[in-house]
This record gives structure tokens, sequence and C-alpha cells, in this order.
């Protein structure tokens, strides 16, 4: 295998090469003093995906460590902004944010990726693009009423109304992780403790000889 190929995945692309590099994903790390991971947030609409992302990260890179965010609705502005909320469409959205997280990691960050990611099949893929052992999923398990109420973009209440299609846990379906690294439910769970919780099981990665 060439010194830096990002994984052993089969190539799926005739006619074209995997140029190798000089540095390893190891090494990349090792400057960063981190073995590289993807903490997934997965769970509902209203959850506190992107609040607990946004605050882990703020927790990582204030203790000196390398972290970046990748929030679904943020990538749907730019990258993912071709795609909607069909299943096709949702696969190809956790199909392009996990090959982007899995890049990433190769490159020593620790990602925060925070996605509905409705679907069991889904999550699988991404678990598969980035590796069993630094896929991190986390499920935010909080309940869909306690969402509805929340309902801090107004989505639920347009759902509700019929004004918007496939609405995840409304009228598409969200299928419960049924072995996640984690699970928080935010209506019991402060956002503090579900970031130190995170950071102390991401801790092993930070020890000398891990990175
Ligand atoms: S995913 O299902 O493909 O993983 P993703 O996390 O990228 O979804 O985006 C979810 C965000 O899109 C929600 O937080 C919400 O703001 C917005 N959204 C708009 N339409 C829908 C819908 N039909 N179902 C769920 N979320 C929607």
């Amino acid at each position: 295998m060439a010194l830096n190929k990002i994984d052993d995945r089969a190539d799926s692309a005739p006619q074209v090469f995997w140029h190798a590099g000089h540095v390893t994903a190891g090494e990349r790390g090792r400057q960063f003093g981190q073995r590289a991971a993807t903490v997934w947030l997965t769970g509902l609409s209203g959850a506190g995906k992107s609040t607990v992302a946004c605050a882990l990260e703020r927790c990582l890179v204030g203790a000196g460590r390398a972290a970046y965010v990748l929030d679904g609705d943020n990538l749907r502005h730019h990258l993912n902004r071709d795609l909607g909320f069909s299943r096709s469409d949702r696969q190809e959205n956790i199909r392009r944010s996990a090959e982007v997280a899995k890049l990433m990691n190769d490159a020593g960050l620790i990602v925060i990726c925070a996605f509905i990611s409705p679907l069991r099949e889904d999550r699988d893929m991404a678990r598969q693009i980035i590796g069993e052992r630094d896929f991190i999923e986390t499920y935010l398990s909080t309940r869909r009423a306690v969402c509805e109420a929340r309902d801090p973009k107004g989505l639920y209440r347009q759902a509700r109304a019929g004004l918007i299609a496939e609405f995840t846990g409304v009228s598409a379906p969200y299928e419960v992780p049924l072995q996640p690294s984690l699970e928080f439910d935010t209506a019991v769970h402060s956002v503090q403790d579900c970031c130190a919780q995170i950071y102390r099981h991401l801790a092993p990665r930070f020890a000398r000889e891990a990175a």
C-alpha cells in the first residue's frame, strides 16, 4: 500500500490513479499531539447537535487540540447545496460529509459532525468511510416532544402545518442507534456535561503513544 493511501477501500474510479505522498496520517496527528477521530452526533432536529458540537469544539480548541465542526445545516449552504431531504439526497449528504470528515481526520484533526443522519444504513456507511476505530457514534436521544417544544427554527410548526415534506420525526423516519458509543438526553444532561463526557472518551487519543 502506498505510504499515504487514505484507506484500503476499493478504488472506484477507472483511469485515475492514487498519487502517494510522503507524510502519513499518524505523522500529521502527532504534530497536533492526538490521534484523529470523528465524533458523529446524530439525533432529531432540535436535539442539541449543533449546540453540543460547537461547545465541544470550543472546549477542545481551548485545551490546545485541533478540532473542527461539520454541521449539516452549514454544509447544505455550500458543498451540499444541491441536496434536499429525499432518501437518496440524505444518503448523498452523509456520504459526502463523511468523506470530508475522513480527509480532515487524515489531516490530523478531531472532527465533530452534526447531522440528523436518520437511517442506520447511512450512519453505517459513514462508519465504513471513516473507519471503525476512529468513528465515535454519539446519539443525542432527546425525545421528539422535547425537540418539538424547543422548535428553535420553527420547523416542527411548519412541518405540522404541512409546509415541509419529509420532516424527520414528523413525516420521515428516525432510526435510533442500536449501539452508540455515547448517548445523552440533552433534556437531562447540560451541554457542559455532554462535552466533558465526550472529552473524557477522547482523552486516550491525546496520550503521547496514541497519536
Ligand atoms: S440529514 O437528514 O441529511 O442528516 P442534516 O443534518 O444535513 O439532515 O440537515 C438537517 C437540518 O435541515 C435540520 O436541522 C433543519 O434545520 C433542516 N431541514 C430542512 N428540511 C428538513 C427536513 N425535511 N427534515 C429534517 N431537517 C430539515
